[in-house]
């Protein structure tokens, strides 16, 4: 049921109530037209950021909801309930998208006592600013809220701040778990039905929020296994998942184990909450991730220094955002940063980037530190001299693929010549043309040599591309995103195959020196090709190392109708 909506002139924003199960209801706040998600994450489909009342003998309200909601859903929470009746006030994450409101419904509500993880509770303190009355839960406590209603709570660090728990809900088996298991997908649809619909959005939301936190994603799940049956996963974004529980979480089961066998990891140092440290690192992580690289992400505001050691201590690489030079700097922190340097081996290396917190320690003398101790940089130093932009997490994103490529060199052309020789030489006389895609988003543009590409459908007509999963390429090729298809000419393509063979420094502008024009869906054209094709991104098939992207072609054209396509020959089958 759709119950309010904000003024026209405004983005799409509207409410929805659900019953989900007894006692339980759903308050969705439904952001129709958001576009970005932290910045680095571009969205297809908006977003929602779901709020849910449990009415025991004692009622319990499980997370808010973003501040642009703040008098829609504090009109609906009225519709609801008296707020001055909320028992419970239960914190699961205190991303603002989810707490954003726990301010104003404690003005509602002041004698609601606050649950959530001791990191959470600390979080909120600085975040509202008042005094509150709290409830620090851990692992397997409970919380009786009469008639039948026991709430049971699950740890679930990292998922995706530190502070993250998980309610369950013993009566109805209904599980809150905020952004785990969630997705950037707004609909009116309140559950999964439509498995084929929003499984991008899914696979997209693990990969950017969750793949850099894989093995707390399988550890979560281990607890969440001694829980009893589940029937609903009632997520913090997205449709909330009841159709295909098994399915859903068995993806996240798998994807986690995958990422999680990774021989090579790399260990990433953020501060949460202090400038755009944790958005900064994410990118970072994305970017890892991309190659097969594992990740593991520790927050410096209150990582443990035993901890911090065993994980630099098992990490091929280490990530460092700076923490602040003085001001409001924990123990916590000074010692956590003390141990990174003396965990730190000469065979590691290392990124650093500021995270323009206001406060940062310079940049220059951790370089240096970490230079004087033998340690070579994964990638250069990462300056941030203005609020970020698209452009700046693009940097971060490729900073991490540069960084995760040059730890798993060595590896992969161990592999390429350990491959059977006939084998290789037979699959080498597949061939195919030779193509540069190039698509633009945003800010945020790229271009890539590519060859693996075949018409795949007349109605609509389609083709496919294989891009490896580690290209920056990839980030532009999400479903629904537009690019063009340049297709080189026999005797015509070595200048712009040299150019886009070129290995590019991360964020580096891949068009300069090349001639390009515009096309109708937004990606540039290359003036020397012999033709080109807009595309639209129809859905991706997950191959091993490569993602099969299926496209529409939705308009093209041929420059010179007596050229022919330019073809690519190899000698062997094992690499490009
Ligand atoms: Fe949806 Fe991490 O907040």
């Amino acid at each position: 049921m759709v119950v309010a909506t904000a003024a026209p002139t405004q983005k799409r924003l509207t409410m929805q109530v659900e019953a989900i199960a007894a006692d339980t209801t759903a308050i969705r706040s439904l952001d129709w037209d958001r576009d970005r998600f932290d910045i680095e994450f571009g969205l297809q489909n908006g977003t929602t950021y779901n709020s849910f009342l449990v009415r025991g003998d004692k009622i319990a309200l499980v997370d808010t909801s973003h501040e642009k909601f703040r008098q829609l859903y504090l009109d609906t929470l009225k519709g609801e309930i008296d707020p001055a009746n909320i028992d419970y006030l239960v914190i699961s994450h205190t991303e603002p998208d989810h707490s954003g409101l726990v301010r104003d419904v404690l003005e509602l509500a002041p004698n609601a006592t606050v649950v959530g993880a001791k990191v959470a509770i600390q979080f909120l303190e600085n975040l509202i600013h008042r005094p509150f009355d709290r409830l620090v839960v851990k692992n397997g406590d409970t919380l009786d809220l009469g008639n039948g209603h026991v709430l049971e709570f699950v740890n679930a660090p990292n998922l995706h701040w530190p502070d993250t728990i998980f309610s369950y809900d013993r009566h109805t088996q209904v599980m809150f778990t905020c952004d785990a298991f969630g997705m950037h997908y707004c609909s009116d649809a309140t559950y999964d039905e439509d498995l084929h619909k929003i499984e991008p959005d899914f696979r997209f939301y693990y990969e950017c929020l969750m793949a850099p936190n894989a093995r707390s994603v399988i550890s979560a799940m281990k607890r969440m296994k001694k829980l009893g049956d589940i029937t609903t996963i009632a997520t913090g974004h997205g449709p909330l998942l009841r159709h295909h529980v098994g399915e859903l979480t068995g993806r996240y089961w798998n994807w986690s184990n995958e990422k999680a066998q990774a021989e090579t990891t790399v260990a990433v140092f953020y501060i949460s909450d202090y400038g755009y440290s944790d958005r900064l690192s994410q990118a970072i992580a994305h970017g890892i991730t991309k190659t097969g690289v594992a990740v593991e992400m520790t927050d410096l505001k209150i990582a443990d220094p035993q901890e911090v050691h065993e994980i630099v201590a098992r990490s091929a690489g280490i990530v460092l955002g700076t923490p602040p030079a003085s001001g409001d700097v924990s123990k916590a922190t000074l010692d956590a940063v003390s141990t990174i340097f003396a965990a730190a081996k000469d065979k590691q290396i290392v990124g650093i980037f500021e995270c323009y917190g206001g406060d940062d320690e310079p940049i220059d003398p951790l370089v240096t530190k970490f230079r004087d101790l033998g340690i070579k940089n994964g990638f250069d130093p990462i300056r941030i001299t203005e609020t970020p932009t698209e452009a700046t997490y693009q940097l971060c994103e490729e900073s991490g693929t540069d960084m995760a490529q040059l730890l798993t060199r060595k590896d992969a052309i161990k592999k390429m010549k350990a491959l059977d020789s006939d084998l290789d030489k037979a699959l080498g006389r597949l061939s195919g043309g030779l193509y540069i895609i190039t698509a633009q988003k945003g800010e945020v543009a790229g271009g890539m040599l590519a060859s693996w590409v075949s018409q795949a459908s007349f109605k609509p007509l389609g083709l496919t591309i294989a891009v490896a999963k580690d290209r920056a390429i990839e980030s532009l090729m999400q479903v629904g995103d537009r690019f063009v298809l340049n297709v080189l000419e026999e005797g015509n393509y070595q200048h712009l195959m040299k150019h886009f063979l070129k290995r590019f420094p991360p964020g580096a502008d891949r068009f300069e020196g090349v001639n390009t024009q515009p096309t109708n869906n937004g990606s540039p054209i290359l003036a020397d090709a012999l033709a080109y094709l807009e595309c639209t991104v129809v859905s991706r098939m997950d191959c091993s190392d490569h993602w099969i992207v299926y496209s529409s072609v939705d308009n093209g054209r041929v420059s010179n109708p007596e050229a022919r396509t330019a073809v690519h020959h190899r000698k062997v089958g094992n690499h490009y």
